[in-house]
């Protein structure tokens, strides 16, 4: 069985570009393959974190996994904090990387640019990633458009560990959605929907509640067309919506397309609203049951005591590779 490897930074209020771009496929992934979700608190420190704050995220982030649909009996849904052996394998990656690519990397350049002081470890985050995908010999990693750049980084670092200590790596391929994989934010659509966004009427927060979301939707950018087509270059914004809609709604772009044609904006946002709203009211209800009943915390610790075996293997005989004296 392939195996599948993801993870969400725990690091704001989960949007609907997560659950459109990633969390969808992991709930459709877990049926056909051995999958492994994790919530990335390491990651999460690449940016000043207030305490408390990062453990109750992380606690919601992993609530809000089973909430959308991932099943533990299926899956392995853990915290990245809670096995020691992807940080170990971050910083031997960390050894293998050069300053020059991890300075290409665009995640980078958007959150550093304009910076007085940029923390060391945003530099090196691409090298723990791909210690957590390689760690498992993943063959398939379900993300956004966004992580594309991260993945080959990845890849080549498997490439380079392999020929340079003999093989040992799977190299991993992406997994990312043909239509949603980059949902724009609902005030600017030349900018991605974002959790790290300071205006919260750019992104719906998959805890937002209905009144919320609705009006979030009513006030959502678009041209001053009134033509409901699929064009991202001319009618980004429009185009944005849609992809939502799809989504939300089980529809194509072209049902979409053919339900509204010549009614205006009018009728498409506020018909996409309430999909919107079916589609989360149900994940929200789950979720606080979820969280009163404190159940998380023993599917965290199955999910790490699961992948750790795992991974400690395959850490170990990196090390071996590498030259590390092992202790007997
Ligand atoms: P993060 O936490 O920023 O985002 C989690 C996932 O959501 C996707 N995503 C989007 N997809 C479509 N439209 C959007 N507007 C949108 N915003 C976010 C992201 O592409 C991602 O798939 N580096 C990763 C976390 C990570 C990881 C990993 C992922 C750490 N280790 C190993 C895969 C495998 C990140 O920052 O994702």
């Amino acid at each position: 069985m392939k195996r599948v490897l993801s993870g969400i930074q725990p690091s704001g209020q989960l949007t609907l570009g997560n659950y459109i771009g990633a969390i969808q496929n992991f709930v459709k992934l877990q049926e056909t393959h051995e999958c492994f979700f994790m919530v990335v608190d390491l990651h999460a420190i690449t940016v000043p974190q207030e305490p408390a704050a990062l453990r109750e995220q992380t606690e919601s982030v992993a609530a809000l996994f089973i909430a959308a649909g991932i099943d533990p009996a299926k899956a392995s849904v853990f915290a990245q904090s809670h096995v020691s052996a992807h940080a170990e394998l971050g910083w031997l990656f960390t050894t293998l990387a050069y300053m020059g690519e991890l300075e290409r990397m665009t995640q980078f350049k958007d959150k550093s640019t304009g910076k007085d002081s940029v923390g060391a470890g945003l530099f090196v985050y691409p090298t723990l990633m791909a210690a957590d995908i390689l760690l498992y010999n993943a063959d398939l990693v379900p993300v956004g458009d966004d992580q594309k750049q991260h993945l080959e980084l990845t890849r080549d670092l498997a490439q380079r560990f392999n020929q340079r200590f003999g093989d040992l790596f799977t190299i991993p391929e992406p997994y990312i959605p043909k239509v949603g994989a980059r949902i724009m934010s609902l005030d600017d659509a030349s900018k991605k929907m974002s959790k790290s966004n300071p205006n919260p009427a750019s992104y719906i927060a998959l805890l937002d509640p209905p009144d919320v979301i609705r009006k979030k939707l009513s006030r959502a950018t678009t041209d001053s067309g009134r033509d409901v087509i699929y064009n991202p270059a001319e009618k980004p914004e429009v185009s944005n919506l849609m992809s939502i809609y799809a989504h939300c709604a089980d529809m194509t772009l072209e049902e979409i397309q053919a339900k509204y044609e010549g009614q205006g904006y009018g009728a498409f946002k506020k018909d996409l609203a309430e999909a919107v709203v079916s589609k989360l009211e149900p994940l929200q209800k789950r979720y606080a049951e979820i969280r009163s009943s404190g159940e998380i915390h023993d599917i965290l610790k199955q999910g790490a005591e699961n992948v750790s075996t795992v991974a400690n293997q395959i850490l170990r005989s990196a090390k071996e590779k590498m030259g590390f004296l092992l202790p007997r």
